[in-house]
């Protein structure tokens, strides 16, 4: 498979997908998005492949937003009738089964910032920055920003934010329940292929499972994501891996197991 505008590297059960635009701060165009759909299908068709990680080249951006030249002599009616961002964004997400850390190595901002958002969970570098700066531009999110970002930081925050186009950086993107974490950019790209390892290293199904139960809390009412909770909980006690993991302990052994 090639790529002209991403980089893709596996390290073991580990895919490293790298946003390779540095000279325009990896923003998005269109040939990114549909490459990033590509290596995101081949990472979740791939057995051997149990997490994935997403960062951006250089030490100055992850992805400065989509792409504002390409955006720029585009009309209304075309951004309608192609229903502009929805069909590679639900891809990522909803294609996506297995789970993926977005690594922020520095500006997130808008279309970058709602990337980042579409990860699972996201590792910041101590120089990140993370904004929906779309208002300066006489718009406004278009890839979930104005959602996940109030989902994840509340509405205060999200709409001062999306009505200043200020940035927030990594400390309080840490403080505000944005990012899981931050490190020194040097340990970064370390720290979250660690954390992928571990991740991929965990039986295969309940890995997706927990990813989807935890996503269905933002998608769904209480009532419903507790039943669905109950229901794959119980889907679950049918794998091998379940057989395993539960002999393995009462053995006092280390687990060995089939993804399935
Ligand atoms: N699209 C296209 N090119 C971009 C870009 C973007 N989003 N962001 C940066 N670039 C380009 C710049 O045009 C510049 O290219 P040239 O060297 O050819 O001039 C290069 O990247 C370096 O950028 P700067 O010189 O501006 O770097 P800086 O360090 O002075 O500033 C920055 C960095 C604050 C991130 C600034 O580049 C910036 O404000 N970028 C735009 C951020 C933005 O508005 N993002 C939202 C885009 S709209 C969107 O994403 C819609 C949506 O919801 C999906």
């Amino acid at each position: 498979m090639t790529y002209e505008t991403i980089l893709v590297e596996t390290f073991g059960a580990v895919t490293l997908i790298t946003i390779n635009r540095p000279k325009a701060l990896n923003a998005l165009n269109s040939q990114v998005c549909a490459e990033l759909v590509r290596a995101f299908a081949t990472f979740e068709a791939d057995e051997a492949q149990g997490c994935a990680v997403l960062t951006g080249s250089g030490d100055k951006a992850f992805a400065a937003g989509a792409d504002i030249k390409e955006m720029a002599d585009k009309r209304a009616a075309e951004f309608f009738l192609a229903d502009f961002f929805a069909d590679w964004q639900s891809r990522l997400v909803k294609s996506t089964r297995k789970p993926w850390i977005a690594a922020v190595n520095g500006f997130a901002l808008g279309g970058g910032c709602e990337l980042a958002m579409m990860a699972d969970f996201i590792i910041a570098a101590d120089c990140a920055k993370f904004g929906q700066p779309e208002i300066k531009l006489g718009v406004a999110p278009g890839m979930g920003g104005s959602q996940r970002l109030t989902r994840a930081v509340g509405k205060a925050k999200a709409m001062e934010m999306c009505l200043t186009g200020r940035m927030m950086d990594a400390a309080e993107a840490e403080r505000s329940g944005l990012v899981t974490r931050v490190v020194p950019l040097k340990e970064l790209a370390e720290d979250a292929l660690r954390t992928a390892n571990l991740i991929a290293s965990m039986p295969r199904m309940a890995a997706m499972v927990n990813k989807e139960m935890v996503n269905t809390a933002f998608e769904t009412t209480l009532e419903q994501a507790l039943v669905s909770e109950r229901r794959l909980f119980q889907i679950l006690t049918a794998t091998q891996d379940k057989a395993e993991g539960m002999e393995a302990f009462i053995k006092k052994r280390p687990a060995v197991w089939q993804g399935r």
